[in-house]
């Protein structure tokens, strides 16, 4: 089997474990999808306030998503009924937002992936309720090095094992854990593709990064231990240990000379405080 497979945007993609290279109107796509993803959680910071529940803010989300012209990816996916994730404190991912309520010193994640036009925005950033304690503000900082950290090694040539291990490197640097149940992954036309993009790896593993590829980088970064549980509902992802766990997360292309982040915040707000 071949390990990539060149597609252009109007044809009809399977999940046959090909790695797709996009065309110049795949770009296209995704820069919108994207902008439009980084948009709505640049709106959303506002809200973040406590006393608000997060399934306002999840309704809040599917508005925008729709008012752009966009479907939530994730509603109906697999058997999610809600338009965001989002995750409190020791939940590490796929939070499902409910009656729970916000309250002061809290930090959260929020992943959108609006699909527009038929292409995936996939992005989330941490936010703060109020002011945290200096350990979980230093937590999220430190997860916003780990994305960047990563993307930063995505280039032509490299490998995709590159990733993974500068985000190892600098988060074991901070005595942090990294989560290796959950993993960036392809998209585009598809919302889970290959790649999967693990977040702990050997430099030099792994396939090559090759223009044209689209994945994502999301790393979940633990204060404690990295290891996760899932809920008796079937999605929240939690530390073991109940230690805090931040996360962020960006679409990007790899491109003849870089790559591109299709999910940047037009207005800079890609970390907190905002
Ligand atoms: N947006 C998540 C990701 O980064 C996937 C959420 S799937 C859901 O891949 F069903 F939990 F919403
Ligand atoms: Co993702
Ligand atoms: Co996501």
């Amino acid at each position: 089997m071949n390990l990539y497979q060149t597609v252009d945007s109007t044809q009809t993609v399977l999940r046959d474990g090909t790695i797709k290279l996009h065309d110049e109107a795949g770009f296209e796509g995704m820069r919108k999808a994207g902008r439009l993803a980084a948009e709505i959680l640049d709106a959303i910071a506002e809200h973040v306030v406590p006393g608000v529940s997060t399934e306002e803010l999840d309704t809040r989300i599917r508005e925008m998503m729709l008012d752009g012209g966009a479907v939530p990816a994730t509603l109906g996916y697999r058997g999610y009924t809600h338009s965001s994730c989002i995750s409190i404190n020791h939940v590490i991912c796929h939070g499902i937002p409910s009656d729970k309520v916000l309250r002061d010193g809290d930090i959260l994640n929020i992943d959108v992936t609006p699909l527009l036009d038929g292409w995936h925005g996939d992005t989330s950033r941490m936010y703060f309720v109020g002011e945290p304690p200096l350990k979980a503000k230093k937590l999220v900082d430190v997860t916003y090095e780990c994305l960047m950290k990563g993307i930063e090694v995505a280039q032509p040539g490299a490998r995709l094992g590159d990733i993974g291990a500068a985000i190892l490197e600098h988060a074991q640097n901070h005595r942090y854990g990294v989560v290796r149940e959950f993993c960036g992954h392809g998209l585009g036309r598809l919302f889970h593709d290959a790649p999967e993009v693990v977040h702990a790896a050997k430099a030099g593993t792994g396939p090559e990064l090759k223009p044209g590829m689209f994945f994502t980088i999301e790393p979940m970064i633990n204060l404690g231990k990295p290891w996760a549980k899932i809920l008796k509902d079937g999605w929240t992802a939690v530390t073991r240990d109940k230690s805090l766990s931040a996360q962020f997360e960006h679409s990007i292309a790899i491109t003849e000379t870089g790559n591109e982040i299709f999910t940047k915040s037009p207005t800079g707000k890609d970390r907190p405080p905002y």
